[in-house]
Parts: C-alpha cells; sequence; structure tokens
C-alpha cells in the first residue's frame, strides 16, 4: 500500500471556508497549505504603501519582479514574508482587502506568480488555495476542488468572524462587499475564478467546517492511492 503524494488544487470564491478547511485537511495529510491570495495581498500592501498607480500593469509587474514574497509554515500557520519582513496580520487589513482584486488582474504580473506558486508545489504533498490553482498553476493536480456556498452565507461568516474579534460590521455590507469582489475576480480578463472542467464541485452551504474537511479528505485519499 502506497500513498502519492499528490497536489491538492482548492479554488473558489472569498468566504467559501477554502483556508479553513485546507488547512485543517493538510494537517491530517501531513501536507503543506500553501495561501496565494497572501501573495496578492502581500503585493498589495507593497503597492499601497509605495503609492504605485495600481491600474497599471507594467508598474505592477515591475513592482513584484523587484519584491520578495515568501510563505513559511510555522506551529501559528502560514506566515507571509515581503522583503523579509512578516506582513502576515497587515495584509489582511480593510484596505488591502478592498485593493486586491485591482492588483490581482494583471496578466504580466499574475504570469509571475504562477511561476512562482508552481515551483512551491512541483513535489507534491501540498494543499494549494487559491482561484486559479486548479486552472493556471497546477493544471495536472490529481485532485481539483471548487468549493463555493451562496452570497449570504458567507456574508453570515464573515460577520460572526468579525463579531467574534470585536470587530463590528453590517451583514448587508459585508454582503454587498463579498458580491462585488466575485463580480472582479470572475469577470477579470487574466485567469478569472473559474471551476475547472475536472474540478469536483463542493457546496459548504450547508455543510460545517469538519464536514467539508472530511469531504476533501475522502477525496484526497482515494487519490492518494
Ligand atoms: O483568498 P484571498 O481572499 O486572500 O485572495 C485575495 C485576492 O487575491 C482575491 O480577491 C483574488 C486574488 N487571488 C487571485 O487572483 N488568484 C489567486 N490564486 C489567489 C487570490
Amino acid at each position: 500500500y502506497v500513498t502519492k503524494k499528490i497536489q491538492i488544487a482548492i479554488d473558489g470564491p472569498a468566504g467559501a471556508g477554502k483556508s479553513t478547511i485546507a488547512k485543517i485537511a493538510a494537517e491530517k495529510l501531513g501536507y503543506t497549505y500553501i495561501d496565494t491570495g497572501a501573495m496578492y495581498r502581500a503585493l498589495t500592501l507593497k503597492a499601497l504603501t509605495e503609492k504605485i498607480d495600481l491600474s497599471s500593469e507594467q508598474a505592477v509587474t515591475d513592482l513584484l519582479k523587484n519584491s520578495t514574497i515568501e510563505l513559511k509554515p510555522s506551529p501559528q500557520g502560514q506566515l507571509v514574508f515581503l522583503d523579509g519582513v512578516d506582513v502576515s496580520s497587515e495584509i489582511r487589513s480593510n484596505e488591502v482587502t478592498s485593493n486586491v482584486s485591482k492588483v490581482a488582474a494583471h496578466a504580466s504580473m499574475r504570469a509571475i506568480m504562477v511561476e512562482l506558486q508552481y515551483d512551491m508545489a512541483v513535489k507534491g504533498g501540498v494543499i494549494m488555495d487559491g482561484r486559479d490553482i486548479g486552472t493556471a498553476v497546477l493544471p495536472k493536480a490529481e485532485l481539483k476542488i471548487f468549493m463555493s456556498a451562496t452570497v449570504e452565507e458567507r456574508a453570515r461568516r464573515r460577520f460572526e468572524d468579525n463579531q467574534q474579534r470585536g470587530i463590528e460590521s453590517s451583514f448587508e455590507s459585508l454582503k454587498e462587499e463579498i458580491a462585488l469582489r466575485d463580480k472582479m475576480d470572475s469577470e477579470r480578463e487574466a485567469s478569472p475564478l473559474v471551476q475547472a472542467e475536472d474540478a469536483i464541485f463542493v457546496d459548504t452551504t450547508h455543510l460545517n467546517i469538519e464536514q467539508s474537511a472530511e469531504e476533501i479528505l475522502k477525496l484526497a485519499t482515494e487519490r492518494m492511492s
């Protein structure tokens, strides 16, 4: 009985539960969890700090060429380093979140990101989470998941999350924000968020975290043997 070190791609819209579920599944499998959104967030943070024109493909691409973005596993989860500095919490700010879709839209910048991400996953034993993993980064991944949930449910989860962290927010504006980011991520020209033809659709609207992770583990185990 042999288990292969496979590549698992998880794509889907914001708030579908990808990162929470992928982290649990990776831990159970002894795999490395790679959050590619963190890389786009790190670049956005730098672009905002350096007051780069976010709509300029050339400026954003040059910025990435002159940056180092590294993901490092740690006991507290994945850490993100931008030019050697830990920016793991800064990249979650509202300012980054509301500007990242603009930055992520540029094709020549994405080509570099895709290459960096491919290299991180080439040896297998990884669960990679993003928007274009199954379609562009790891087209040969043994398992591709497209994870989603209704906009209402995703806004509800974000709302409860904020409440627990003591952050005040409005359900209606969260819903609008999520719907807008879905629209920008799905309608952009450069590798938009679409389900890969060979991806398995997992709807987490009526599943809790454990049930969703179980579903991924079951599919992964099938592909590993
Ligand atoms: O998963 P996240 O919310 O941290 O991702 C932040 C943004 O980055 C998201 O709005 C779209 C973009 N992104 C992308 O274009 N491609 C990826 N592989 C991952 C994220």
